[in-house]
């Protein structure tokens, strides 16, 4: 009598832990899939932005008058949702940019990083240069290269070219990074973007985080206060 209710406690003990393990199987799954369901989903978004983008219509974009403060130099937009998404995985990839610029070919030709990005020495942002800029040498330099060609087809369109950002801070980090100062106070663009004649299109080669810029504001004397970086 006793060692047969031991037996049937022992089968109820087997089958719920079988019950588990299916149950521990079938979550896996779950995350597995929805995860996968997920990227999917942000990956097919992206790529539908992206046709958006290039469908939109030289009529309504020569009808959209500019302001009388518009500038030369812009800064690409982001996608807010996709944002959120990359966010939540804490994803930051490396971006693929539409045309293989090369830092290093303009450089040696003896550009400076202002002459692109002129906006680095007066305000918060960089900038980089519109299609028509760089269209003043290409209308007549390297017309047969392959990835001039895709140039040459934006300013046809009179697009400007799609340029993904590559450094950037979560908008919940609530960071606040301006330019200006650090270029009035002699901190080259290197200590923060490495070395940019050895890069092609720009990559992420230094790691922008708290610590990295409280250090150096520690060494040379800049505010460390919280609200000096952040809102
Ligand atoms: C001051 C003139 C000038 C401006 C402005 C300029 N480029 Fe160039 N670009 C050159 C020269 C010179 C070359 C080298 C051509 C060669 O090697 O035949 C070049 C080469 C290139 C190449 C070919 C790179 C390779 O690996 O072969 C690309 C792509 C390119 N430029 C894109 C751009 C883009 C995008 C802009 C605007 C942001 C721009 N350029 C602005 C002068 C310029
Ligand atoms: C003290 C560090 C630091 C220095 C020095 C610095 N940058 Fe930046 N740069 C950043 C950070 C941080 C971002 C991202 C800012 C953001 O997303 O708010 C950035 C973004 C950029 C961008 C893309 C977004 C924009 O601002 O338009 C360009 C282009 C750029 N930097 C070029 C330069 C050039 C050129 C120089 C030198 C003249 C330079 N930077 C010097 C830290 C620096
Ligand atoms: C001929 C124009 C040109 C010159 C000169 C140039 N850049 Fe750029 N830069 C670009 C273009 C176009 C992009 C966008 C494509 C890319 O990300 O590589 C870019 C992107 C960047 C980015 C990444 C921007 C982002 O989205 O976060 C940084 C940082 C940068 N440049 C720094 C520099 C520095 C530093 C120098 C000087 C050593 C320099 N650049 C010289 C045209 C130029
Ligand atoms: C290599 C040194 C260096 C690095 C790295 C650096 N900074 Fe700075 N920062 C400075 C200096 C120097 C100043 C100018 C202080 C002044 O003018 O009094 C400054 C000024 C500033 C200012 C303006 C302060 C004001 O009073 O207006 C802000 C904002 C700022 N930095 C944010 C950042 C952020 C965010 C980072 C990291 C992404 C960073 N800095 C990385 C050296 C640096
Ligand atoms: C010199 C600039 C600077 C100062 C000063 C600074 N921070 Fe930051 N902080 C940053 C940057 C840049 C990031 C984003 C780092 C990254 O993306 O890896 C950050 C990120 C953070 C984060 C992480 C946010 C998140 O969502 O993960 C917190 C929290 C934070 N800072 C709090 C503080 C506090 C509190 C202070 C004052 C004691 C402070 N910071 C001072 C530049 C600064």
């Amino acid at each position: 009598m006793k060692s047969t209710d031991a037996a049937a406690g022992d089968g109820e003990i087997l089958r719920s832990k079988a019950r588990r393990r299916r149950c521990q199987r079938l979550a896996a799954l779950l995350t597995v899939a929805s995860s996968a369901v997920a990227l999917l989903w942000v990956g097919l978004h992206e790529r539908k932005v992206e046709a958006r983008a290039t469908a939109f219509p030289a009529v309504v974009t020569a009808a959209v008058s500019m302001p009388a403060d518009f500038s030369p130099v812009f800064k690409p937009g982001r996608e807010p949702f996709i944002d959120a998404v990359r966010e939540y995985f804490q994803w930051q990839s490396t971006p693929v940019q539409p045309i293989a610029f090369n830092h290093r070919l303009h450089l040696q030709n003896g550009m400076q990083c202002t002459s692109c990005h002129a906006g680095a020495a007066e305000g918060p942002d960089a900038g980089i240069p519109n299609v028509t800029f760089c269209m003043a040498c290409h209308q007549a330099v390297a017309t047969n290269n392959p990835e001039i060609k895709k140039l040459t087809a934006y300013a046809d369109k009179g697009q400007d070219v799609p340029w993904k950002p590559v450094y950037w801070f979560y908008s919940s980090e609530h960071v606040r990074f301006r330019h200006s100062p650090h270029i009035g106070a002699a901190v080259d663009c290197q200590e923060c973007h490495g070395d940019m004649t050895q890069q092609t299109v720009a990559v992420r080669s230094k790691n922008l985080n708290m610590n990295f810029c409280i250090s150096c504001h520690r060494a040379k004397g800049a505010s460390a206060d919280c609200i000096t970086c952040h809102y």
